[in-house]
């Protein structure tokens, strides 16, 4: 459903992706972790169509979203990092916003957003301006956006960063309830959560895969068989690399 070949990005002297490439099937949550700056949101913003890549290219369901942006798009739901919002719209503005940007036919708007309100479970403020909600109801009117038009494929920028443990589990059971019939890429820099919510993580440091398997797998490559053991190892490794 994801097919990502060797894109890379650099912003003057920086390169901030260099040469990332995986394929992402049906039914797989996909954990992308790595330190703060390792380059995950510029993937995603590539992989979105939102940032032109220096090389390389993302298929999304076999369409490029370099030559194809418009089809590409069409199959993907996109939360940025942070999810800016319209603050003086309700939920259900926002959304119908988003529908007909998404060229959602005017008969199906409104089941649309129904389901994505129910699925993204914000019913109870759907009366509230969006400035006026809390920032795990805000995170998930972005993730209602996100899921707006039932993509195969979901692209979640540190989707539960900055919300408190009850609305990062709210979250987690979204995805969980989403995971079977779509391919979803979740960014994090935060290893707690990945057990719980990745069948597969891959660890990206200075623009560069250092590891792709299963936490499991991951967690071998540790002395003490934890997460954070490996991951603490394969970023040191690629600091020691670049040197
Ligand atoms: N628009 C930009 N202009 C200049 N540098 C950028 C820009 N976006 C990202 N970078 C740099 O690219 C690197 C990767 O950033 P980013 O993809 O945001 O990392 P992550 O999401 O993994 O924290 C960082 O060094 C960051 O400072
Ligand atoms: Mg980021």
């Amino acid at each position: 459903m994801l097919d990502i070949r060797s894109l890379e990005k650099s912003f003057g002297a920086k390169r901030a992706v260099q040469g990332v490439s995986f394929t992402l099937e049906k039914g797989t949550v996909l954990g992308f972790l790595g330190p703060n700056g390792a380059g995950k949101s510029t993937t995603m913003r590539m992989i979105a169509g939102v940032l032109e890549p220096d090389a390389g290219d993302a298929l999304i369901n076999g369409k490029s979203i370099v030559s194809h942006r418009r089809q590409a798009q069409a199959a993907l739901g996109y939360l940025p990092e942070g999810a800016p919002l319209y603050d003086d719209m309700t939920p259900p503005e926002f959304l119908n916003f988003m529908a007909a940007a998404r060229k959602i036919e005017r008969s199906k708007r409104k089941d649309a957003v129904e389901r994505a309100i129910a699925d993204a479970r914000i019913t109870t403020v759907a009366g509230q301006r969006i400035g006026s909600l809390s920032k795990g109801y805000r995170r998930r009117v972005g993730l209602a956006g996100a899921i707006l038009h039932d993509p195969p494929v979901l692209l979640l920028d540190e989707p539960t960063d900055g919300l408190d443990p009850n609305q990062k589990r709210a979250v987690r059971a979204l995805i969980a309830r989403m995971a079977p019939t779509k391919a979803i890429l979740i960014s994090t820099h935060t290893l707690t959560e990945v057990p719980a919510m990745c069948t597969r993580a891959i660890v990206v440091d200075r623009g560069i895969i250092v590891a792709d398997g299963t936490p499991e797998e991951l967690a071998k490559k540790s002395d003490d068989g934890s997460l954070e053991g490996a991951f603490m190892r394969l970023t040191d490794q690629a600091e020691a690399n670049a040197r």
